[in-house]
């Protein structure tokens, strides 16, 4: 690169960058989703239908990044066989595009919870070739939907929870593995991809704290790239369920993927604050955690997006599930029950710092092309509101 070139891109990020520092005027958005379009990654929210105005109110202006929390999986989609209501998932993903917001699809094929349809495992279990036959399910299901939204869903987990719940294996209660072993992630990839080409794919996964965990999922994650798999991303959940973050562990993990040139996220963040309760001021150690989650992602390149697993406290999933529901309310999020923000929400903001002028220009202008669509998005959203 010439000189004149070096000192043309560094104008141009110079201007890009001071435009950035200006969006209050234009864009109204809270410090959060403000943050995030400097520092070039997407900080999202898990959002359902049943939100009330306040809460979609900090849905819309905080955050950059929408997940459908629900309305997206099979069990919901499809009550009955061959039956499909996008009532749900038409709205949330309507009002994420009005927000101006990116979208992450969660999930295509997650064999736990509300993933699954109630009818798919006997229906697979009476098919005279169940191989030939859940295959085809898989694929029909990924092209109705992932075809639905094509070119609307930024991101898919396409497949959730591939491992079994505690163990470094793949999970060998699950339907899609029983039926096809690991070669259900390769059906479930390729036809995703084909259903939408844009959309970047990823392997989601729970409880990657666990270092065998980690290492399996990285086994897995590679196996299907050898064999020319669609797989894009890696999602680490981020439920943090054993224990708060280890900011040293998780960056690490960030890098070792990237390191496989697949992007990768925290996809569903929520960090209980009973972790905290022998701490003097849990919820600024809850805070502190929220630092280090952000952070580790921050620093490395490849990780694009930190999700958070609800708006506020007063509606997170720990709470009743019945794994974790037990004992003190978790207040696991970045606002309060009343929708006021915590110490986590400010120390999430200060952990997402403006890029100097030189890392723009090391970056390529890559996160700022990033930030500044957002910001045209968030600005024309705000014209057809206005
Ligand atoms: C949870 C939802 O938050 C709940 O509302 C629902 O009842 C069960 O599923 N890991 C996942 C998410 O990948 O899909 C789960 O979401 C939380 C655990």
């Amino acid at each position: 690169m010439g000189p004149s070139r070096i000192a043309k891109t560094g104008l141009v990020a110079a201007t890009a960058w001071l435009i950035l520092q200006l969006p209050a005027a234009a864009l109204p958005l809270g410090e959060l989703a403000r943050a995030a379009q400097r520092a070039g990654i997407d900080v999202g929210v898990a959002v359902d239908t049943n939100l009330n105005a306040a809460r979609q109110a900090i849905a819309a202006s905080e955050f950059t990044s929408t997940t459908v929390e629900n309305r997206l999986k099979w069990g919901s989609l499809s009550p009955a066989q061959g039956v499909y209501d996008f009532s749900g998932a038409d709205a949330l993903v309507d009002q994420a595009e009005q927000n101006g917001q990116r979208i992450r699809g969660h999930t295509l094929f997650w064999d736990r919870l509300n993933g699954m349809p109630g009818w798919l495992e006997a229906d697979v279990a009476g098919a005279t070739d169940p191989v030939a036959h859940l295959t085809q399910l898989m694929q029909t299901h990924a092209a109705t939907v992932v075809g639905r939204y094509a070119g609307r869903l930024a991101q898919w987990d396409v497949v959730n929870e591939p491992l079994a719940q505690l163990l470094p294996t793949m999970d060998p209660e699950s339907l899609f593995f029983q039926t096809l072993g690991e070669s259900y992630l390769d059906v479930a990839f390729h036809a995703a991809h084909a259903a939408d080409p844009t959309a970047q794919l990823f392997l989601n996964e729970t409880l990657t704290e666990v270092p065998t965990r980690f290492d399996a999922l990285l086994q897995i994650a590679q196996g299907m790239l050898d064999r020319a798999a669609p797989l894009h991303g890696i999602g680490l959940q981020g439920h943090f369920l054993l224990g708060p973050p280890d900011r040293t562990q998780l960056q690490s993990q960030l890098e070792a993927v990237a390191a496989m040139g697949l992007a990768v996220e925290l996809t569903e963040v929520d960090i209980s604050l009973n972790h905290f309760l022998g701490d003097p001021d849990p919820l600024a150690a809850q805070a502190r955690a929220y630092a280090d989650v952000f952070g580790a992602c921050v620093a490395v390149t490849a990780c694009t997006g930190v999700t958070v697993w609800g708006v506020d406290d007063g509606d997170t999933w720990l709470d009743t599930f019945a794994l974790t529901a037990a004992g003190a309310p978790h207040r696991p999020l970045l606002f309060d029950a009343q929708g006021l923000p915590k110490p986590a929400y400010h120390a999430a903001v200060a952990a997402l710092p403006e890029p100097s002028l030189g890392a723009l220009l090391l970056l390529g202008g890559a996160a700022l092309r990033r930030a500044s669509a957002q910001g045209r998005a968030r600005a024309e959203s705000d014209r057809q509101r206005s």
